[in-house]
């Protein structure tokens, strides 16, 4: 039998009909086969929206029609990405489907047996092992600004801010104020349960307000926003960059995570999951950068995950000397 792998390597032109490419992974899918035409479907996907920008969108939208689909949502993280629950994709949930925790397990066993292979290949994706990435470095720059003398940690945009768990300043209650803020009130309630007994502080609100001057929040070692300039363009990224470095104390630091332009599952996320985030560059990244006040940045980096879907922006600012008031002479 001609396995997918071999039509895909020796059709020529080098993507097949879009259809039968489709028909494959179904066939495939049905035959209880699940991590070669997952990843190829996934595969297949980046490249027609790479080479095939134009006819993308109707490509995509021509996904849903075919009854792969109905394989595919019974995966309950792309079902969820495509439902929308809470209104938007993404949501502190299907975070938690990434990282294993919350309701992943309850949303594993009620999935039918293929759902559950799915769900269980999707965990090998890079932007999985990316958002999980995301999530340990977090921790690890809590740790640090920590392990520097800083106390005081905001997240915006926080989900259930899964983070805290790994970190050691945290559990050994290093930081004076650690505040979590997000417009989802339910995720708010899930950290407000699971880790106030940590000091962990919810203040619900949205990025709307902060740029409007109506959320006051005060000033912080460390500012952070994971999972949010995702969904934010040119206008409010820059907008909100500059306000979260207002909010950073001096010597403090802010961290900025993106998907990457050329993620390799955007294909398929745009398509069977209809999830669609603004993806950014690294030069995208330096143009938050070269919006703030240039006397004020003590050091940039611009960094990626080891496969190279989440980009980050990483800001110290610099420790202002301090100057007496008074006249000396
Ligand atoms: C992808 S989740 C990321 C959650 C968490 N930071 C993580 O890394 O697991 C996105 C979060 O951003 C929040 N969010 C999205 N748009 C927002 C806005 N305009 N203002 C405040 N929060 C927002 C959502 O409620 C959601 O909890």
């Amino acid at each position: 039998m001609q396995t997918l792998a071999n039509i895909l390597a020796t059709s020529n032109p080098p993507l097949v009909d879009f259809k039968r490419t489709l028909d494959i992974v179904d066939e495939q899918l049905q035959a209880g086969r699940i991590a070669q035409p997952l990843d190829l479907l996934f595969e297949d996907l980046r490249e027609r929206r790479e080479e095939d920008p134009q006819d993308w969108a109707s490509y995509a939208r021509s996904c849903l029609g075919h009854p792969l689909r109905s394989l595919l949502h019974q995966d309950p993280f792309t079902y969820r990405a495509f439902a929308k629950p809470r209104g938007y994709a993404g949501d502190a949930v299907m975070m938690d489907y990434i990282y294993g925790l919350g309701e992943a397990g309850a949303a594993a066993r009620g999935a039918s047996p293929l759902g559950r292979a799915i769900f269980q290949h999707m965990d090998t994706r890079p932007s999985a092992k990316a958002v999980r990435y995301r999530r340990r470095l977090l921790a690890r720059l809590v740790d640090q600004v920590a392990g520097r003398g800083g106390s005081s940690v905001l997240a915006i945009a926080a989900g259930h801010l899964r983070e805290v768990e790994l970190s050691q300043a945290v559990r050994t209650g290093k930081l004076q104020e650690y505040v979590a803020f997000d417009q989802d009130e339910a995720s708010l309630a899930v950290v407000a349960h699971d880790y106030a007994h940590l000091g962990v502080r919810t203040m619900p609100g949205s990025v709307r307000q902060i740029l409007a001057g109506k959320a006051q929040l005060g000033k912080y070692d460390f500012v952070y926003a994971a999972g949010l300039y995702d969904y934010l363009g040119e206008a409010a990224a820059v907008a909100l960059t500059r306000r979260m470095f207002e909010m950073t104390r001096p010597g403090g630091s802010m961290l900025i995570p993106n998907f990457l332009v050329g993620a390799r599952d955007t294909g398929y996320m745009e398509s069977f999951m209809d999830w669609h985030l603004v993806y950014r560059d690294h030069a995208d990244m330096q143009s938050l950068v070269n919006a703030l006040p240039r006397g004020e940045v003590a050091d940039c980096r611009i960094f990626d995950d080891p496969d190279n879907t989440i980009t980050f922006l990483l800001v110290s600012k610099v420790a202002v000397v301090s100057v007496p008031t008074e006249r000396s002479c």
